[in-house]
């Protein structure tokens, strides 16, 4: 091996190091050639001669502008509108159902859709509970959805959307009924449904902001990028997050809790939520 490809190699080494820290995403060595690549675009957009002088400049400097747009290079927002329909089914038919019997007195809900990326899954909460249960019109519904992407949270924020987009989980009648066509050939949703929605930049690795108690937290398809350790403290904060009363908790198809006790696991249908177990919570 020469000293210059050593070099090339610590380096990356240490942007892994760096973004694990900054974001909680821990990649591996196999990822190698996806970062070279996504590095390779924002390098020629700064004039830097390849990715390894980018990355060179990025463990020197302090954290800028550039450290977040490489950062967010590395991140997924792949998303589409009722993803994996199977949780939004269950939300409809048992959770959303549940949460309206516990909170009839006090007429609040408060939802938090984290890693909501371009808000196609807050936007889907939301369309579920305009179309299934018109009692809550006359509820206080906080549905606050965040990201770590400024673009992501950008799109989000507008409500715009490409034909694919929409096509991507959304049925004809509800494109329709719910979205406005554009003259530019994209569909903006209705306002009634962005007013809904609160978007805001929240990185899950920091400190988190003050924010309420949770009757319904979604956090899906992030903490696969995350490791064991991180997801175990992601998991307390969430924990400490739900509504005493039994606040639930919703992850991707492939992610779990494997390792608190303190949560109670439903199973319904292909899908698996938890709940705040208040009993197990009083006795750690
Ligand atoms: C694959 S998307 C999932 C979107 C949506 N939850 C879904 O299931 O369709 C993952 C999202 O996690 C966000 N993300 C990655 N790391 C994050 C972090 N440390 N804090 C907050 N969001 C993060 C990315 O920006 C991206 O939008």
């Amino acid at each position: 091996m020469t000293q210059a490809l050593t070099i090339h190699q610590n380096n990356i080494h240490l942007f892994f190091q760096m973004l694990e820290e900054h974001l909680g995403i821990a990649l591996d060595h196999s990822k190698e050639y996806l970062v070279a690549s996504r590095l390779a675009v924002i390098a020629r957009s700064h004039n830097f001669k390849d990715h390894h002088a980018l990355i060179q400049h990025l463990l020197v400097n302090p954290l800028g502008i550039l450290h977040h747009q490489s950062f967010h290079a590395m991140t997924t927002n792949e998303t589409m509108f009722f993803r994996d329909k199977y949780p939004f089914e269950t939300l409809r038919t048992t959770i959303i159902p549940a949460l309206i019997a516990k909170r009839r007195e006090t007429k609040t809900l408060e939802i938090w859709c984290a890693a909501a990326s371009t808000g196609q899954e807050p936007y889907s909460l939301a369309i579920l509970l305009r179309e299934n249960f018109p009692e809550l019109y006359f509820w206080k519904i906080q549905l606050i959805a965040t990201d770590i992407s400024e673009p992501a949270l950008t799109q989000a924020r507008t409500g715009i959307y490409s034909e694919t987009e929409v096509k991507r989980g959304l049925s004809e009648e509800q494109i329709k009924r719910h979205f406005k066509l554009l003259p530019s050939g994209q569909y903006e949703i209705s306002s009634e449904l962005k007013q809904m929605i609160r978007f805001e930049s929240l990185n899950l690795v920091k400190d988190w902001p003050v924010m309420p108690k949770f009757d319904l937290i979604l956090i899906r398809n992030v903490l696969i990028y995350f490791n064991a350790a991180t997801k175990a403290k992601i998991f307390r904060k969430l924990r400490a997050q739900l509504a005493d009363d039994g606040g639930c908790l919703l992850l991707g198809s492939s992610e779990s809790i494997l390792y608190d006790q303190s949560f109670k696991v439903q199973q319904e249908d292909r899908v698996s939520y938890y709940c705040k177990d208040l009993h197990k919570e009083m006795q750690r």
